[in-house]
C-alpha cells in the first residue's frame, strides 16, 4: 500500500483527496484515462502545469532530441540563454532573470533578493495567500513557513497595505499575485494592484507579482494585460513545458546582485536550475504559446466562466476568475477575498466534484478549472451541462439542502 512508505499515500497534498486519490493510466490532449480504463475531460491542467495539454509533439519531440545529446552537464548550454532573452522579451518587468526548479523557490529568491537591496526584513503578503510549500498563509501550515517576518494584509485593500506600510518602516517587499489562484480564483482589483504600484514606488518597497499562475493571462502575464509593471516577477508550472520549473526576475538594479561583474554578491545556486529537459522543453513551450494562442485561450475562458455562472446562479452558487481560470464556489456572496469564502461547506465542493467525475470531467476537489490549449468549445460545453445536470441531481437528492441544512 502506498500510504506504507508516503504519508497519504502520495507526494503532494493537494492530490490527496477522499475516499481515495484519482490514479491515472494515461493521458493525451484534454484527455485522461484512469487506471481503470475509464476516460475523462481533462479540465484541471496540472493546477495550470499543463497549459499545453497532455503530450504536445513540438515538446516530446524536442526533450527527446535534447537527451540524445546528454543531460546532466554541469555547463551551460543554449536553450538556458535562448528561454531566458524569450521570457525577458515577453514580460514587461523582466530585465534579468535567473531559474529555479519550483515556483516555491522561485518566491523564496524573489523575496530573498528584495531584502538584500533593499536592507530590510520583513515581507507583506496577503491573508489565504498561496505562494508554494513554504509559503501558504491560509489556514494551518504555520510550522511549514519560510521563517520570516511577515505582515499579513487583506487581499484587495490597498487602505490596510497603506496603513501597514506606514506602521513597519522595514518591510522590504510586497509579494501579491494579480489574481489569487490557490485562494479561490480571485481576481485583484485594477485600482488595488495600481495603487500597490505606486506606494511600492513611494516607500521603496520592492513590489513583486508572483505570476506563477497569471502569466497565462497573456504574452507578457496579467501584468502586461493590466499595464501594471512590478520590480519582480516570479514564474513557473507550464512555462517548463510540463517538466519541473521556477523562474524569478526583474529590475536590473535589484538582480545585478547575482552579477560579480555588476558589482553583486549574491549566489545563486540550484543544480538544476537550467537542467537540459526543463530549458529545452520551456523553449518549446514558448515558441507554441503565441500571443494569438494565449489570447483565444484567455477568452475560451472568458466564455466559459459566463456560462458556468448562468448555471450556478440558480442553485446558490458562483463562478470567479480570470481569463483561462476559474473556481466554482458553494456561495452566492461577492468573493472579493479568501475570508468571503470562510461560510462555504466544503463537502458541497467535494460532492459536486465526485458527481463530475462521475460524468467524465476531471476539476480540482476544490472547485478550480485551470482550461488548457487542448480544450475545446464543445468540451466546455458538454462539461457545463454536466455541471448543471450534477447540480440537479444534488438538488434531488436533497444532498444541497441537506449539506446547508446541517449547519
Ligand atoms: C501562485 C503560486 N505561486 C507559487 C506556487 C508554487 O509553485 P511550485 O508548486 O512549482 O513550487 C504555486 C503553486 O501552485 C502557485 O499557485
Amino acid at each position: 500500500m502506498a500510504s506504507n512508505f508516503l504519508p497519504a499515500g502520495s507526494t503532494r497534498s493537494v492530490l490527496d483527496f477522499p475516499p481515495f486519490p484519482f490514479r491515472v493510466a494515461e493521458a493525451y490532449g484534454a484527455r485522461l484515462i484512469d487506471v481503470d480504463g475509464h476516460e475523462y475531460v481533462d479540465l484541471l491542467g496540472d493546477y495550470t502545469a499543463g497549459l499545453l495539454g497532455h503530450n504536445p509533439a513540438p515538446v516530446a519531440d524536442a526533450v527527446t532530441k535534447a537527451l540524445a545529446r546528454g543531460w546532466s552537464l554541469g555547463a551551460i548550454a543554449d536553450e538556458e540563454h535562448l528561454l531566458a532573452e524569450e521570457l525577458c522579451n515577453r514580460f514587461p518587468s523582466l530585465q534579468l532573470m535567473r531559474f529555479t526548479n519550483s515556483g516555491s523557490e522561485a518566491n523564496l529568491m524573489a523575496i530573498g533578493v528584495a531584502r538584500h537591496h533593499t536592507g530590510r526584513s520583513k515581507v507583506l503578503v496577503f491573508d489565504g495567500a498561496y505562494h508554494g510549500g513554504p509559503l501558504y498563509f491560509g489556514k494551518g501550515g504555520e510550522a511549514l513557513l519560510a521563517p520570516f517576518e511577515y505582515v499579513r494584509c487583506p487581499f484587495n485593500d490597498l487602505d490596510a497595505v497603506t496603513r501597514a506600510l506606514a506602521e513597519h518602516l522595514d518591510i522590504a517587499c510586497i509579494l501579491v499575485e494579480p489574481m489569487m489562484g490557490s485562494g479561490g480564483c480571485i481576481p485583484g482589483r485594477h485600482d488595488f494592484l495600481a495603487g500597490l504600484r505606486d506606494v511600492c514606488r513611494d516607500t521603496g518597497v520592492v513590489l513583486i507579482f508572483d505570476e506563477v499562475m497569471t502569466s497565462r493571462m497573456s504574452i507578457g502575464g496579467a501584468q502586461r494585460r493590466l499595464a501594471v509593471r512590478p520590480d519582480l516577477t516570479t514564474l513557473g508550472k507550464y512555462l517548463g513545458g510540463g517538466f519541473s520549473f521556477g523562474a524569478f526576475g526583474g529590475r536590473a538594479d535589484i538582480m545585478s546582485a547575482f552579477d560579480p561583474a555588476r558589482g553583486g554578491t549574491l549566489t545563486h545556486g540550484g543544480t538544476f536550475n537550467n537542467n537540459v529537459a526543463t530549458m529545452t522543453a520551456g523553449l518549446a513551450a514558448v515558441e507554441m504559446l503565441t500571443p494569438e494562442a494565449l489570447d483565444e485561450l484567455f477568452d475560451l475562458g472568458e466564455s466559459t466562466r459566463f456560462r458556468l455562472a448562468k448555471v450556478a446562479e440558480p442553485f446558490g452558487l458562483s463562478v470567479t476568475g480570470w481569463g483561462s481560470l476559474m473556481n466554482l464556489h458553494a456561495t452566492a456572496v461577492d468573493v472579493r477575498r479568501p475570508a468571503d469564502l470562510e461560510d462555504t461547506d466544503p463537502r458541497i465542493g467535494e460532492l459536486l466534484f465526485l458527481n463530475l467525475l462521475e460524468r467524465g470531467f476531471y476539476i480540482a476537489p476544490r472547485g478550480f478549472i485551470a482550461l488548457s490549449l487542448a480544450v475545446s468549445h464543445s468540451d466546455v460545453e458538454a462539461f457545463a451541462e454536466a455541471f448543471d445536470d450534477s447540480l440537479g441531481h444534488m438538488v434531488e437528492v436533497d444532498a444541497l439542502a441537506a449539506i446547508q441544512h446541517q449547519r
